[in-house]
């Protein structure tokens, strides 16, 4: 075939497909990788110069001509529908998902809420740990049988030889930290996150949130413990909640107890642990026991979730399931 003929033959061809596919048949058979035309331009190198010179500016401005042919008729094809000139300002716009909020994170807001109306100061500590801050400073020295009731993820030292850091099992240490760095009257609370290293199941994890309580001054007496406690609980629960306070031992605390709740006809709910300020706390962060007291107390934030909305498994708080979530 000489170029007249292939260009006779490709008009015409462009001229009858019918749709774009037909049309991008005709473009491989001539302008494709293997097409006539450009297997002639591919096979001008192997002719005489006297040849190439006669053919290949024709060839070149053939093809040139056929692509824009092709591209026209191409264009011919998308025609446009009223429904794409109409825009309906009316119709609702596509549903953009938005972020949700953890339960947890509700829960966190909430009851800093509810302390801060009490006039309590939130305050913030860290994650890891020394062994002094998380056990010595609270009344716990190494040995000490109490310290199995928190079961600890070491760190592998590093620093100085005599430290050694820990993912901090409560938020009690905070209790040393603040007391170290303020002077009484104040009353503080420390939400934060916790780690013990335990095995998991419905109501375990080896990782959680507490929030700590500690208020200190002059003549703070478990009495108001007890109505700084009720009044929380009654802001988080609702009015009608029926309150326990049993004797119970952690070595930073004397006298300790543990507060349990009932809403309605339900079962005892252990929610907090508490007690006045031991003496030795004091000591070591050189208050004068005799000037001043101090209650603490210390609660599980997935606990009080729990509770409140109803969630059988502290696990559903950290799969990540997002069905969880966002019923929340
Ligand atoms: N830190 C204790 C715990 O994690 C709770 C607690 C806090 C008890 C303050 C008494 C006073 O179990």
């Amino acid at each position: 075939m000489d170029l007249e003929q292939i260009k006779k033959s490709a008009i015409n061809e462009i001229n009858n497909a019918s749709d774009v596919k037909l049309l991008e048949g005709v473009n491989v058979k001539y302008l494709g990788r293997k097409g006539v035309l450009t297997n002639i331009l591919r096979s001008l190198k192997d002719l005489s110069m006297g040849d190439r010179r006669k053919i290949g500016p024709k060839a070149n401005i053939l093809k040139k001509e056929l692509e824009d042919l092709i591209g026209k008729k191409k264009n011919s094809f998308i025609n446009f529908s009223k429904d794409d000139l109409f825009f309906d300002v009316t119709k609702p716009g596509l549903k953009i998902s938005s972020g949700h909020l953890h339960p947890l994170s509700k829960i966190d807001a909430e009851v800093r809420k509810i302390f801060l109306s009490m006039n309590f100061s939130v305050v913030d500590g860290p994650e890891v740990e020394s062994e002094y801050y998380n056990f010595d400073a609270l009344n716990i020295p190494a040995n000490h049988p109490a310290r199995d009731m928190w079961d600890t993820f070491w760190l592998k030292s590093s620093g100085p030889a005599k430290s050694k850091f820990l993912l901090r099992t409560h938020t009690s240490p905070m209790q040393v930290r603040f007391m170290e760095t303020h002077n009484p009257p104040f009353q503080i609370i420390v939400p934060g996150r916790v780690f013990r290293y335990e095995a998991t199941d419905m109501s375990h994890e080896f990782n959680f949130y507490q929030i700590e309580g500690l208020m200190v001054g002059h003549d703070i007496s478990l009495a108001n413990f007890k109505f700084i406690v009720e009044e929380f609980c009654k802001k988080l629960f609702g009015p009608k909640i029926q309150f326990r306070f049993r004797p119970s031992y952690f070595p930073f605390v004397e006298p300790g107890l543990e507060v349990d709740i009932k809403l309605g006809s339900g079962s005892w709910l252990e929610v907090m642990g508490a007690g006045m300020v031991q003496r030795n706390v004091f000591d070591a962060v050189r208050y004068n026991p005799d000037e001043v007291q101090g209650f603490a107390f210390g609660m599980g934030l997935d606990r009080l979730a729990m509770i409140k909305y109803k969630i059988p498994d502290i696990r559903l708080f950290y799969n990540g399931d997002l069905r969880f979530v966002r019923q929340f």
